[in-house]
């Protein structure tokens, strides 16, 4: 709503002395009530005097100042209702200005914002969790990019621990046994859950797993840091060919082992920093002092044996890439179940008094759940989901929809990669990050109700309804626009002004929901008033159909443009 505010903005900083930096304009409770609204609380309390009387008299200073804008004042607030054909004539124009770049701008211009997401693990087939951090990760790199910050998006691989020994281990003693050639992901996570099971009961095989990670953790060149190079790349193709797919691709692929040579500088750096302490041989920080509820679990940084862990590695990564980004935020999607890890980290953080432990972020998220939230296991493949297997799921689903409804598109199998991938995102991104998502299928993959695939179809009938109009060659197309056309769609309007707010919101709380929520009521908004016959868009009256058509294109504009924000396509015919 920047068009306006900033006008409303100037005149109340006018009247009232204050900075416009200062002021804050809202939504209005009820959009009956108007377009913005002014809270005068803060106002009166400075003044000494109740908000409805600071309120009443603002509005009479302000009523006819603002050309085209009415003030009101109801209670404690001052309402301003923007002039449909105004409204209409300034922010479709602006759509049309700013295209691909409306709703964005400069706010993050020299800001770096690093987001770590998707962050499998190696030898193992992506599991629920980074299927859900891979969609909300994704779609917040873009709504960033979008608002002008420079993003790096970082892909923290799991492909370090105790566990590569005994993968290692299974490596020479099954490798002849498994399938590595067809499908060498789901041949290594056999290997895997092998390995898993005869470090339970086999001594023999314990102990040539341990060797192999100390030989690993050396460092040296040799078979074991062969094979494990060779899990590493294999694993890595197969997670490519999925981001490809979502057209996903990280700034850095940097897997826990690429800290490697900065965990011992970092652990001098905390023991320099003479906050850790040694308890029962191994090398913690005890973290009380700066958070109560982590009174009882200090943050192990070292075992006895020498070892480092899980979070010694993301401490190490921490620095780094303050050192490197000096980053606004450091944001990690990561599940709900990492919650103490997090939080240790940065109370590590705090207790080594980094002013920008602030700055590091959490950004967690709920389960997938089948339907009647039990756990969803792939049919295909046991006890693992496999990301490209749902995605196969809901291509093919999506095929059949097509199918039924239009037999005779020329791309079917392009629109159902598109539908299909489409669904599964906006299932993921629809409401807030952290409450659990039901994996149901036909559900999300209807294309009426609360659905990606309807936000989709929306876009393309506003599609080919400017199709239509060309190829009838609408005498509208030549056509001024006459404003006055657009009164009833002042709710429309309003939406797509407030677009680049709404895009702001989901950036400052890494909450991709406040997008898909908004571009659910846009399209609803849009669905309504195409099916009011005194809207008719083809074939109306010229000046009347100039300034429907121009509501057409910028409403498909910013559709088009909020699902590539959330990581859909956006097909121009279904
Ligand atoms: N690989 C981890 C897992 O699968 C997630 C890593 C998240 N990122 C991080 N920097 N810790 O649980």
């Amino acid at each position: 709503m920047h068009l306006f505010s900033s006008t409303i903005l100037a005149a109340l900083s006018k009247h009232t002395g204050l900075a416009a930096s200062a002021l804050k304009l809202e939504n209005p409770r009820d959009a009956a009530l108007g377009d913005l609204a002014f809270p005068c609380f803060l106002l009166a309390k400075e003044r000494k005097q109740a908000p409805p009387a600071v309120a009443a008299e603002l509005a009479a200073k302000l009523a006819g100042e603002l050309e085209g804008i009415t003030v009101t004042a109801t209670g404690p607030y001052l309402n301003f209702r923007i002039a449909r054909p105004l409204l209409a004539r300034e922010v479709l124009a602006d759509v049309e200005r700013r295209g691909a770049r409306y709703g964005g701008g400069d706010d993050g211009s020299g800001k770096t914002v690093v987001i770590d997401y998707s962050s499998p693990n190696i030898a193992k087939p992506m599991h629920v969790g980074h299927i859900r951090s891979t969609i909300l990760g994704a779609s917040l790199v873009r709504i960033f990019r979008h608002l002008g910050y420079r993003v790096v998006g970082i892909n923290h691989i799991g492909d370090w621990g105790a566990q590569f020994g005994g993968l290692v281990v299974a490596l020479r003693r099954w490798k002849a046994q498994v399938d590595l050639e067809r499908d060498p992901v789901m041949g290594l996570l056999d290997l895997y859950q092998r390995s898993k099971e005869a470090l339970k009961s086999d001594e023999q095989f314990q102990r040539e797993a341990v060797a192999a990670y100390q030989e690993l953790e050396s460092g040296r060149e040799g078979e074991v840091r062969e094979l494990w190079r060779w899990v590493t790349e294999v694993s890595l193709r197969g997670f490519n060919a999925t981001y490809k797919r979502l057209g996903i691709a990280h700034e850095h692929v940097r897997g826990e082992s690429w800290y490697e040579p900065l965990l011992a500088p970092t652990l001098e750096r905390v023991k320099a920093a003479g906050v850790t302490e040694i308890s029962e041989g191994a090398l913690v920080v005890m973290l009380g002092a700066v958070d109560k509820g982590l009174k009882e679990t200090p943050c192990l940084l070292q075992q006895s044996n020498g070892t480092t862990l899980y979070a010694t590695r993301d401490l190490a990564a921490l620095f780094s890439r303050w050192e490197e980004f000096t980053f606004e935020r450091c944001l990690y999607v990561v599940g709900g179940e990492q919650k103490l890890h997090f939080r240790q980290l940065k109370a590590v953080l705090q207790r080594m008094e980094q002013s920008w432990a602030a700055r590091v972020e959490h950004v967690d998220f709920g389960m997938l759940l089948g339907p009647g939230r039990v756990k969803i296991a792939s049919r295909k493949r046991g006890e693992v989901l496999v990301l490209d297997d749902l995605i196969d799921e809901c291509v093919e689903e999506a095929a059949k929809v097509i199918e039924d409804k239009n037999p005779s598109l020329a791309t079917k199998a392009q629109v159902a990669e598109q539908v299909g991938i489409g669904a599964l995102v906006f299932n993921d991104l629809k409401r807030e990050r952290i409450k659990d998502v039901i994996f149901d299928k036909r559900e999300f993959l209807a294309f009426e109700g609360d659905t990606g695939p309807y936000l989709q179809y929306t876009h393309a009938r506003l599609a080919s309804i400017l199709r239509k109009v060309h190829a009838a060659n609408d005498p509208a197309l030549g056509a001024a626009p006459d404003f006055a056309a657009l009164e009833n769609a002042g709710e429309i309007l309003v939406r797509i002004a407030k677009f680049g707010d709404v895009v702001r919101a989901a950036a400052a709380k890494a909450e991709p929901s406040e997008l898909s929520q908004y571009l659910l009521a846009l399209a609803r908004d849009v669905s309504t008033w195409l099916t009011q016959p005194e809207n008719k868009v083809l074939g109306s009256q010229p000046a009347a159909g100039a300034a429907r058509i121009a509501l057409v294109r910028q409403a498909k504009c910013v559709l088009g443009l909020g699902l590539g924000l959330l990581g859909m396509a956006a097909p121009e015919e279904m």
